[in-house]
C-alpha cells in the first residue's frame, strides 16, 4: 500500500485546458505525483460524437495505466459528460470527473436555484450538468449555453483581447437577462476567461470553477482508499500530448505556477 501511495495520479483533457484542473490538484495536493495527458491531436472534443469521445477516453486511460497511475481525473467536461459512466464501469481504479463536483458547488452557492452552465456543444447537448444539478436540487432551473469560440480564443492567447469581450456578450447576453445567480464554467478553458466573465455578469452572479471542488473530491477518494501521498516532498509532474509538444509546453508555462521543462509526444492511436 505504501508503494501505491507514491504512484502518480493520471489527469487528462482534450488539450491544454485541463491544466486548470491539474493546477488546482497541485495546489491542494502538493505531495502527489501527476502524469498529465493532453489530446492535442484530436482537440476539440466539444464537436465530437459520444462514441468517439468514449473511444478517446479509453485509449487515454490505457496509456495512463502504463504509467501505473493509482487514480484518474477526467479534467475535461466533455469527456466527463459523455464517457465517465462508461469508463468508470470498466476501470478498477478510481476515475473522477469534473461535472459532479461542479454541479455540487453550484447547488451549494445558489440562493434562488437558477443556475447557468456554459460549456461545449457536446456537454450542453448531453444535459449531464442539468441531470446532476436536478438530482441534487430537484426544483433547480438550469440554463445551458454552448460557447465554442471560447476555446480557440483562449488557445490563441486572446483571453485579454477586446474581441473576447464581444464574443462573451454574443454568447451570454441572453443568459444575463435571466434570473441566474450562479454560473458554472463547464469547460476547462473557460476559467482562463474567468475575470472577464465575472466583470461581464457583475456581482449578482457567482461564478463556479469545477476545478477547485474536483481536487477536493480527489483528495477525499484518495484518503478513503488509503492512497493519499502525504510526502513532504513536492510531487513530480510529467506531461504528454498527442501533438504539438512545444506549443503545449509554452502554454503550460503560462497556466502553471512554474516552467514546464519538457512535454513528450506519443501516438495515442497505439493504445
Ligand atoms: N476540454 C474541453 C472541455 O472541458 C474543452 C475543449 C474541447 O472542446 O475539447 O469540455
Amino acid at each position: 500500500m505504501e508503494e501505491k501511495k507514491h504512484a502518480p495520479v493520471g489527469v487528462f483533457d482534450s488539450g491544454v485546458g485541463g491544466l486548470t484542473v491539474a493546477r488546482e490538484i497541485m495546489r491542494q495536493l502538493p505531495g502527489e505525483n501527476v502524469v498529465y495527458f493532453g489530446d492535442t491531436a484530436r482537440v476539440p472534443y466539444g464537436s465530437k460524437s459520444k462514441n468517439n469521445i468514449i473511444r478517446y477516453s479509453r485509449q487515454i486511460i490505457r496509456f495512463l495505466r502504463t504509467k501505473d497511475v493509482k487514480a484518474i481525473v477526467i479534467a475535461c467536461n466533455t469527456a466527463s459528460a459523455l464517457a465517465l459512466e462508461t469508463v468508470q464501469q470498466e476501470t478498477d481504479i478510481p476515475v473522477i470527473g469534473v461535472i459532479e463536483p461542479g454541479a455540487r458547488a453550484a447547488v451549494r452557492e445558489t440562493r434562488n436555484g437558477c443556475i447557468g452552465v456554459a460549456g461545449t456543444e457536446a456537454t450542453i447537448r448531453s444535459e449531464t450538468y442539468t441531470k446532476v444539478i436536478k438530482r441534487l436540487r430537484p426544483d433547480a432551473q438550469v440554463i445551458g449555453k454552448a460557447c465554442p469560440l471560447f476555446v480557440p480564443l483562449v488557445e490563441e492567447g486572446f483571453a485579454k483581447h477586446h474581441i473576447t469581450e464581444e464574443v462573451i456578450d454574443i454568447y451570454l447576453s441572453q443568459m444575463k437577462e435571466t434570473d441566474i445567480d450562479t454560473m458554472i464554467l463547464g469547460c476547462t478553458h473557460y476559467p482562463l476567461l474567468r475575470s472577464r466573465i465575472i466583470r461581464y455578469f457583475g456581482e449578482k452572479v457567482h461564478i463556479v470553477n469545477p476545478a477547485y471542488e474536483t481536487a477536493m473530491d480527489l483528495k477525499a477518494v484518495l484518503e478513503e482508499k488509503g492512497l493519499l501521498n502525504d510526502s513532504e516532498k513536492t510531487g513530480e509532474y510529467s506531461f504528454y500530448v498527442s501533438d504539438a509538444a512545444e506549443k503545449f509546453t509554452e502554454f503550460a508555462g503560462s497556466i502553471l505556477p512554474y516552467d514546464v521543462a519538457a512535454t513528450r509526444q506519443i501516438n495515442i492511436e497505439e493504445y
